[in-house]
């Protein structure tokens, strides 16, 4: 696999506050990355740089081996940012504001129209050409934004979590179209809070905290690598107890409204669990492997968000 995009020990501040703290990451071309962490730890500030829209304070970021801030504009005419708010004109036609976006790369009147008539295809968007961008759905809103950000057919697609807000079907809907640029060969680095978004649509998934990659790796691969080896969901009366005796095993413990995790460093089977907190209130226990949300879990210390 050819790496397309490399970034390598970046570090940003805004002031005092240091939001990248050697960030590395290295996206292969014709793969979808899914960039994961919560709210706040630098996301979208890595998409800007990587789209080079803000400036970082040390490091490197190379895409297709040119230093980002040196590309040329045919190169970088070829690199979209799909932002995480719309950039859609809501008094615009859907039409109108793919026409706008597609005359700014410069292309003759004839190809911009021809592409805004293909993207308004693709993207089934001809059911609402009357219907202004402003008034459209949510979902329909992020369709056509996603449209726009694929006028200019893109090699490189950065998508800033690209169905937040949006309902199961659109968000399908969405799921589909990004498979089937990633299938016409886009490269696409995504950010997203909702890990069965990235365990259905990434080959890699990047977890964040700190400032800096904590794990990178298909999904696999993270759990494979995973600190525990599976997950007891333990019910009781005294959470306390549980939780005093999982920490004497050396467990790690992670405390949800009525229910306990715990993430055991080895397989055991029902029988040992209940042996091992024999004593305790527990009135519950079942056994699970270890999902991308345990992974999360553990390696980034806090809930998912849209599983908080
Ligand atoms: N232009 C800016 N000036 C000052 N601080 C900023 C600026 N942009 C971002 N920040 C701060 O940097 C941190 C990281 O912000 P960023 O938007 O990259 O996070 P994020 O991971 O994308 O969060 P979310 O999941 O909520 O979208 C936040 O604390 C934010 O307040
Ligand atoms: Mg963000």
């Amino acid at each position: 696999m050819t790496v397309a995009l490399q970034v390598k020990d970046v570090h940003k501040r805004f002031g005092s506050h240091k939001v990248l703290d050697g960030f590395s990451l290295d996206v292969g071309t014709g793969e979808i990355l899914g960039l994961l962490g919560p709210n706040g730890c630098g996301k979208t500030t890595v998409l800007s740089i990587v789209c080079n829209l803000l400036s970082y304070d040390e490091g490197e970021v190379l895409l297709m081996g040119e230093p980002i801030h040196r590309l040329s504009f045919q190169a970088s005419s070829r690199l979209a940012f799909c932002t995480q708010r719309s950039a859609l004109y809501p008094d615009l036609l859907p039409a109108e504001n793919l026409l706008f976006f597609a005359r700014l790369y410069g292309l003759s009147e004839q190809h911009c129209k021809q592409r805004v008539a293909e993207l308004m295809h693709d993207f089934e968007l001809e059911a609402f050409a009357t219907t202004r961008a402003g008034k459209l759905s949510g979902g329909w809103q992020q369709r056509l934004h996603l449209a726009v950000s694929l006028v200019n057919r893109p090699l490189f697609l950065v998508l800033d979590e690209p169905t937040a807000a949006v309902d199961v079907q659109a968000r399908m809907d969405l799921w589909r179209l990004i498979d089937g640029l990633r299938e016409k060969g886009t490269t696409i680095l995504l950010t997203s809070h909702y890990l069965p978004e990235a365990e259905r649509l990434c080959s890699r998934v990047a977890l964040m905290r700190h400032g800096r990659v904590v794990a990178a790796g298909s999904v696999p691969e993270l759990l494979a690598r995973a600190p525990s080896q599976a997950v007891a969901k333990v019910k009781a009366t005294h959470q306390e107890g549980i939780i005093q005796r999982a920490s004497d095993l050396g467990w790690s413990v992670r405390q949800h409204a009525d229910e306990i995790k715990l993430f055991l460093p080895q397989h055991l089977n029902l029988r040992d669990i209940i042996d091992a907190l024999d004593g305790t209130s527990v009135s519950a226990v079942s056994v699970h492997p270890v999902t991308l949300e345990d992974v999360y879990l553990e390696l980034v210390g806090e809930d998912p968000p849209e599983a908080a």
